[in-house]
């Protein structure tokens, strides 16, 4: 736990399931009060503010098109209208279609991108003008993926998105450091989440994917969330501009852990 995150108040975008589900969770263990957004799983947001109600912090669920400008605006209006100011703004929300790319539709491709690369813009860009304007030193987290590094065959829009999402942060960080705003992304490789249920359900595709791993395990939204706690927190401040991979070792090149090469 983190002492300073107490009566926070952050976003988390895409928080009906999988790691914003998690993050909203933990943060609501910190004591904090945490907008929860979701697109189409109502339940899924309840049951995430359930828990945070649970643990001791406050939570609101609002459904909003995180693609949208009207849908970042709703969210920080919410965050000030409910609990009065914004500490915290994680950029979770996410989606992934696989094609091959010579098959890849531009409607498939724009989709992808609405949500991974342009929502990261206009929620990031949201929380910007509100630190800018309250004079609030923020913290913004965008959720990468390991496929901000590793190329993704079948996977360009996404693969391309995360890409975006690694020097977008870079670039804003380095742009906002002077007002003591940090923006930091998280890159999580393998989790346990709805986006992996159904490659997870089949017992090759699942092993297929634990051998990329060298910690040998698919990692949990939990693992993941406690990280973005502690980006979230004073603990780590003087860390901006960075990509703190969970990943169980997933991008350090697992072909070559036998020695070979
Ligand atoms: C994707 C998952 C995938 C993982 C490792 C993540 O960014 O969302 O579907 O299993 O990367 O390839």
């Amino acid at each position: 736990m983190y002492q300073d995150l107490k009566g926070k108040v952050a976003v988390v975008t895409g928080g009906s399931k999988g790691i914003g589900n998690a993050i909203a969770e933990r943060f609501g263990a910190e004591k904090m009060n945490v907008v929860i957004n979701y697109h189409r799983d109502r339940a899924g947001a309840e049951t995430a503010a359930a828990a945070v109600v649970k643990s001791g912090g406050q939570a609101e669920i609002v459904q909003a098109d995180i693609s949208t400008e009207a849908g970042a605006e709703k969210l920080c209006q919410t965050a000030l209208d409910h609990f009065g100011k914004l500490d915290i703004w994680v950029n979770n929300a996410g989606m992934e279609i696989k094609a091959a790319t010579h098959e890849l539709s531009l409607a498939d491709w724009n989709k992808v991108t609405a949500v991974d690369q342009t929502g990261v813009f206009l929620g990031a860009r949201m929380a910007l003008k509100y630190f800018k304007a309250n004079h609030v030193k923020g913290t913004i987290i965008n959720m990468s993926s390991v496929h901000e590094q590793i190329p993704w065959p079948t996977f360009a829009s996404y693969a391309a998105a995360k890409g975006s999402v690694k020097l977008f942060t870079k670039t804003i960080a380095m742009e906002y450091a002077k007002d003591g705003i940090r923006v930091n992304a998280i890159g999580p490789g393998a989790i346990n989440t709805p986006i992996n249920a159904k490659k997870f359900a089949d017992q090759a595709q699942y092993d297929q994917t634990v051998s990329m791993v060298p910690m040998n395990r698919i990692g949990t939204p939990a693992e993941v969330a406690a990280g973005a706690a502690w980006l979230a927190s004073s603990e780590s401040s003087y860390v901006t501009g960075t990509t703190l991979f969970i990943d169980g070792g997933m991008t350090l090149y697992p072909a070559f852990k036998d020695g070979q090469g």
